[in-house]
């Protein structure tokens, strides 16, 4: 399978660095996004999230930011979707959009292009028949390229075809990130599901009083040897597609356990979404996690 052409829909904090990472392995890259500016505006914002976490992209940093440059950007989706082999869709976390704009996909890539979601939590099994080409469309999952996290959950809904995730599967490994195969469909996929049920543990902790997030933070550096804990992740994320990942994950249980704790609904009601507006549950430029005495308590 020949996947060169990607197309990039919605160029946020992960649509950027899916991008970026892909013009770096030679892949021809168009981007589309609502938002015209927001590109340009992710790329500085990544550049400046690097240099905070010290974590490095697969790729030299300069020749990271020539790779940007290359990517195309276009504000006609027909125009976005022309050539590609290869469309992943980087919108929020929005069962109804997401579907939306798999139709839209759908209608104007190439009958051959192989169509994936980035979603942190939806099964593209929800999605595919808003499609008419359900073989070919799978969860692809990327965990922030630019600062260091090389994995993709790769995983096919009902009809995915064997060569479209096999397809999938090598074309990660050719940009230097490692493919993580689910075998069956799994809500979170393969490594994610790890990674939600500690989030889910820490906020009820942390945002039902029992303990102070900073502590988590240091223990799990400590522990695991990590340069930061889960809660400085969550404020890299951005608290509000945190959010709207575990609503996704109760809204698929209804399970009130499952709802996010108040406390944290309320600070993304006061705009606290993490470092992209300098507070969340760290300050930002200077975030306490960052300082020299921070794992001495
Ligand atoms: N942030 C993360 O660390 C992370 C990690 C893995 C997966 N994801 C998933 O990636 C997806 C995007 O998350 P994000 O953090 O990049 O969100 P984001 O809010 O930073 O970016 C979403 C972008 O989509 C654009 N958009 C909205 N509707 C659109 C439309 N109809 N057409 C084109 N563009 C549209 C917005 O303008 C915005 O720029 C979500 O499904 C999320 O679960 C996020």
């Amino acid at each position: 399978m020949n996947i060169k052409n990607i197309s990039v829909i919605g160029l946020g904090t992960l649509g950027t660095q899916i991008a970026v990472q892909a013009a770096c392995y030679g892949c021809n890259v168009r981007g589309y996004d609502q938002d015209p500016e927001i590109f340009l505006k992710k790329v500085e914002e990544l550049k400046f999230l690097m240099l905070a976490m010290g974590k490095d992209p697969t790729v030299p940093k300069e020749d990271w930011g020539k790779a940007a440059a290359t990517v195309k950007l276009t504000k006609d989706l027909a125009e976005a979707l022309a050539d590609a082999d290869l469309v992943i869709e980087a919108v929020p976390e929005v069962l109804e959009l997401k579907r939306k704009v798999f139709a839209e996909m759908d209608t104007l890539a190439p009958k051959a292009a192989l169509l994936a979601t980035n979603s942190s939590s939806i099964p593209i099994s929800r999605i595919e028949d808003a499609t008419k080409r359900p073989e070919k469309c799978l969860n692809m999952h990327f965990y922030q390229p630019a600062l260091g996290f090389t994995l993709c959950d790769i995983m096919g809904g009902t009809k995915t075809s064997p060569e479209v995730i096999e397809g999938a599967r090598q074309w990660v490994r050719s940009l230097d990130l490692t493919p993580l195969k689910v075998k069956k469909e799994i809500l979170g996929f393969c490594f994610n599901s790890v990674w939600r049920a500690v989030k889910k543990q820490v906020l009820y902790m942390a945002c039902n009083g029992f303990v102070d997030y900073q502590d988590i933070d240091r223990a799990w550096r400590v522990f695991t040897g990590m340069p930061y804990g889960p809660f400085t992740m969550m404020d890299m994320v951005g608290l509000d597609v945190v959010y709207d990942i575990e609503m996704s994950y109760y809204n698929e249980s209804k399970d009130p356990k499952d709802l996010p704790p108040q406390a944290f609904k309320d600070m993304i009601d006061r705009k606290e979404l993490g470092a992209k507006t300098g507070k969340g549950f760290y300050t930002y430029p200077n975030p306490d996690w960052a300082k020299p005495d921070f794992l001495k308590g």
